[in-house]
């Protein structure tokens, strides 16, 4: 744990002892001399220590630096040893030469946060990131570099990509950083899962990554590199693993250890698309996978996922909360059961660690779908897990002369060989429902984007242009214009029947005025952000404008040469229906405004909002400005936005941007109401919010609010919708459930020693948050109750003092625990049938 890792290293910059056995890895590193991390075909080693290392990716820029404490405290509360983050270029390179490592970007107190906690870092430089993040992390301006191809045997890639990553590197060093100088890096990565586009780019590709590797270990950062999905990767660079599972994953190399770069926790959110969630039951069950094949890294990928403020989020299409279902939550809050499980589960790892440091498994079936991995030591350290893989039916196996139970599709973790401290699937732990409530509504004004005139950074040209070479995605924005001449002669002058305009766009969505009136908004979707717009066109006899304002919702992030993907409107753009049949408009004069009048004015601003004439508030105004001053609520509790009121646009505090708002992309997929942990997981598995906005709240850092003065909220809003219905909502614990049958083991404490495994009685343990009491029982049923927490209903057998015995243990105190056991709720309601207590506790 991340206290071990700590202690050994208290303040000291010494050089390691340089152990004999670890010499041929130190030639294989071409590290300074004193490199202190090395590795072997077991683990990575730390100062001559191989070392189990569980690790969570928590990304700098996705939360505010007053959080980044409390981030990592309960990242090391939940038992990791390692903060892995990517490194992100764009927002450090804004312009080329000029840098920025100031607020979210400050990266060195980011590392020195970690470092104070007494985590380790694994610094993914990439410099591509891909993590759903605007243009994969790459400058928008790198793209324009002449002669550049990205991420090929390309020069002025190449030239770019070594300045960026040797620039971090030297860093990292000048700043004392890298563990043989005392700081908390262990590993760094170079690029990020090349593997599956080199097999499609040939050489070039193959030699890019080569390049790629030498160029990192060339860097004499003194830690091992790693490149994930990279099967290819080169010595000294270990390939590692990222994925929902990584069992079946072996490095290149039979020196190399056992890596997975990413597990991940659940998976991100796009607009339009649903809410994915992965129980923890099945992610426990992954690493637990993993550990006993031998693995001995593993990061959670998001440990926190965070908000992509601002125009951060790519995509195109990537909602602006990064939350993941990660264990700690988008506001910073520990997601239960999930974070409480996951740190039972490292807890158990780390009992077997001396024994899973020593050697490889033995593998013994147990059964058809069962086995034991057993790690013995020299020094005469056992640690077993039994796996069931069958993911419906529960197994009684029999190990060592013992008889164990193992539920559907899961792991028990023996760190003795004789006594099971942890089972993935038998979660002891609470589960909390977090609520929003109303923290203030505001009174608003407004101020209207023009939708027709156009200012003077206008300038006008033949045909139609991309649009992210037109704005370097300086702005979501670009207004394209054109006249139509309409003869009197024209029939439909006559008859009514007007014509039909069609414009083709890459995307990603668009609105068409006609001389001025919106006759409408179309938008692309993740998978596919291409669109084409029909729709009458009310034209007039005379000059008629069409106007097209081309939105932008994140450039692009993974794919194949995704930097030569186009956005805009870029035709053909069609009239149909004229007496000369169709018009085509794509190859004439267009007049293009790169961004909005209201960014010009820079009305987001304290000092840019007062510089114009606000006016009362009209509902459903496409393209306006709305402001509203307002005091921060009380308190400590995460805030965010309910926007659900709105359409599609952009928040910002205090000039802040807190990111894209867009309620009114609902969210498509397949939901069920219930979520089977049992059986392989993938993203579309356990899917949430169907029908409902895929994103309602934005979180607000409490760090952006003046907490005694007047703050400014300015929302742009691009489709409509009602500024009234905005609140700001606090973010609280709801209500905590348990679900605990009679003969589960779920009190057993891995700190007990000496147990056996035999049934127990367990116990419910129900907490709200400091400050909160439990007001009401919600759901009590002890039985065959049914459902999941925040959805119980009775079976057909139920105990009928079951809520009063949860109401006299447990309202009005912050925390309570129940026995699970016929005689604490009146005697069996049905003898013989195997029965469990579902409780739902209301906290206030
Ligand atoms: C991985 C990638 C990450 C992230 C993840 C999905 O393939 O390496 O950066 O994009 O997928 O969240």
């Amino acid at each position: 744990m991340g206290t071990t890792a700590g202690m050994r290293r208290a303040g000291t910059v010494r050089p390691p002892p340089l152990q004999l056995v670890h010499l041929w890895i130190l030639l294989l590193l071409p590290a300074p001399a004193t490199a202190a991390v090395t590795y072997d075909h077991k683990a990575v080693v730390i100062n001559g220590q191989r070392r189990i290392l569980i690790s969570g990716s928590i990304h700098y820029p996705r939360s505010v630096p007053e959080m980044w404490p409390d981030l990592i405290q309960k990242a090391k509360d939940g038992g990791l040893d390692v903060i892995q983050t990517y490194v992100f270029w764009n927002g450090h390179e804004p312009t080329p030469g000029n840098y920025y490592f100031e607020e979210r970007y400050d990266l060195v107190r980011f590392l020195k946060l970690v470092k104070a906690a007494g985590l380790y870092v694994h610094l993914r430089i990439g410099p591509y990131v891909c993590a759903e993040w605007n243009f994969g992390g790459f400058p928008v301006w790198l793209k324009y570099v002449p002669g550049i191809r990205f991420r090929t045997d390309n020069e002025p890639f190449k030239a770019a990509m070594e300045k960026f990553t040797e620039k971090i590197v030297h860093m990292m060093k000048a700043e004392k950083l890298f563990e043989w100088q005392g700081g908390p890096i262990i590993l760094a990565q170079i690029e990020n899962e090349f593997g599956p586009l080199e097999y499609n780019g040939g050489a070039p590709a193959r030699a890019y990554a080569n390049w790629a590797a030498k160029m990192a270990v060339g860097l004499n950062t003194g830690v091992p590199w790693v490149m994930c999905k990279q099967d290819d990767a080169p010595d000294p660079v270990i390939n590692s693993c990222n994925g929902f599972y990584c069992d079946y994953f072996t490095p290149n190399q039979p020196y190399k250890p056992t890596m997975w770069t990413e597990a991940w926790t659940g998976w991100f959110t796009a607009f339009g698309g649903t809410v994915p969630h992965r129980p923890v039951e099945d992610l426990a069950f992954s690493v637990a996978r993993f550990i006993q094949k031998g693995g001995s890294f593993v990061n959670y990928y998001m440990y926190h996922g965070g908000t992509n403020f601002g125009r951060t989020a790519g995509g195109p299409f990537i909602a602006t909360s990064y939350d993941y279902d990660a264990p700690i939550d988008e506001y910073g809050l520990l997601r239960q059961p999930k974070w409480g499980h996951l740190r039972d589960l490292h807890r158990a790892i780390k009992l077997c660690e001396p024994a899973l440091i020593s050697g490889d498994p033995a593998r013994i079936s147990l059964g058809n779908h069962q086995e034991a991995h057993v790690f013995n030591s020299t020094e005469g350290s056992c640690a077993a897990f039994l796996a069931n893989y069958d993911s419906n039916s529960y197994a009684k196996v029999e190990f060592d002369g013992v008889h164990y139970d193992l539920p559907p599709w899961s792991i028990s973790v023996l760190p003795d060989c004789k006594n099971a401290v942890f089972n993935t699937a038998r979660v002891s732990f609470q589960t909390t429902l977090m609520k929003m409530t109303s923290a203030g509504a505001y009174e608003w004004t407004s101020f209207s984007e023009e939708s027709t005139s156009l200012d003077s950074g206008s300038f006008t040209t033949t045909g139609l242009l991309e649009q992210v070479n037109m704005t370097r995605d300086s702005t979501d924005y670009l207004w394209y214009s054109t006249y139509v001449d309409i003869g009197q002669d024209e029939e439909f002058l006559m008859n009514g029947k007007y014509p039909s305009l069609t414009a083709m766009s890459a995307g990603h969505s668009l609105h068409v005025f006609v001389n001025g009136n919106l006759t409408g908004t179309v938008y692309g979707g993740v998978e596919n952000p291409k669109l084409t717009y029909t729709g009458t066109a009310k034209l007039r006899a005379g000059s008629n404008k069409i106007s097209i304002l081309s939105v932008a919702v994140g450039l692009p992030n993974v794919g194949e040469h995704f930097e030569t993907w186009n956005a805009g409107v870029l035709g053909p753009v069609v009239l149909d229906g004229l007496n000369e049949g169709q018009r085509d408009l794509t190859w004439q004069n267009w007049t293009y405004t790169v961004g909005l009048k209201g960014e010009a004015l820079e009305l987001h601003s304290l000092s840019g909002s007062s510089s114009v004439e606000w006016a009362d508030v009209y509902p459903n105004q496409p393209l306006t400005w709305y402001k509203a001053l307002f005091s921060a609520p009380p308190g400590d509790d995460p805030l965010a936005l309910d926007m659900g009121s709105m359409g599609k646009g952009q928040v910002w505090i205090n000039g802040l941007s807190i990111g894209r708002h867009w309620p009114g992309y609902k969210a498509h997929g397949s939901c069920s109401s219930s979520c089977s942990y049992a059986g392989e997981y993938n993203e579309n598995k356990c899917q949430s919010n169907c029908g409902e906005p895929s994103q309602r709240w934005y979180h607000v850092p409490r760090s952006w609010l003046n907490p005694t003065g007047r703050n400014l909220m300015v929302v742009f809003e691009e489709w409509g919708g009602d500024p009234v219905g905005i609140t700001m909502v606090r973010r609280t614990v709801g209500s905590v459930c348990a679900d605990i049958s009679e003969w589960q083991p779920s009190n057993w404490r891995i700190e007990d020693p000496g147990r056996a495994e035999a049934p127990r009685r367990p116990k419910a343990r129900l907490g709200c948050s400091p400050g909160q009491k439990i007001s009401a029982i919600r759901f009590a049923s002890f039985g065959t109750p049914q459902g999941f927490c925040g959805n119980f209903s009775q079976g057909s057998c139920h105990a009928h003092r079951s809520y009063d015995a949860l109401k006299m243990n447990c309202v009005g105190r912050e925390r309570c625990t129940v026995g699970v056991a016929a005689d604490v709720f009146g005697g069996d309601p049905c003898p013989g049938i195997m029965k469990k207590l579902a409780v739902e506790a209301i906290c206030g």
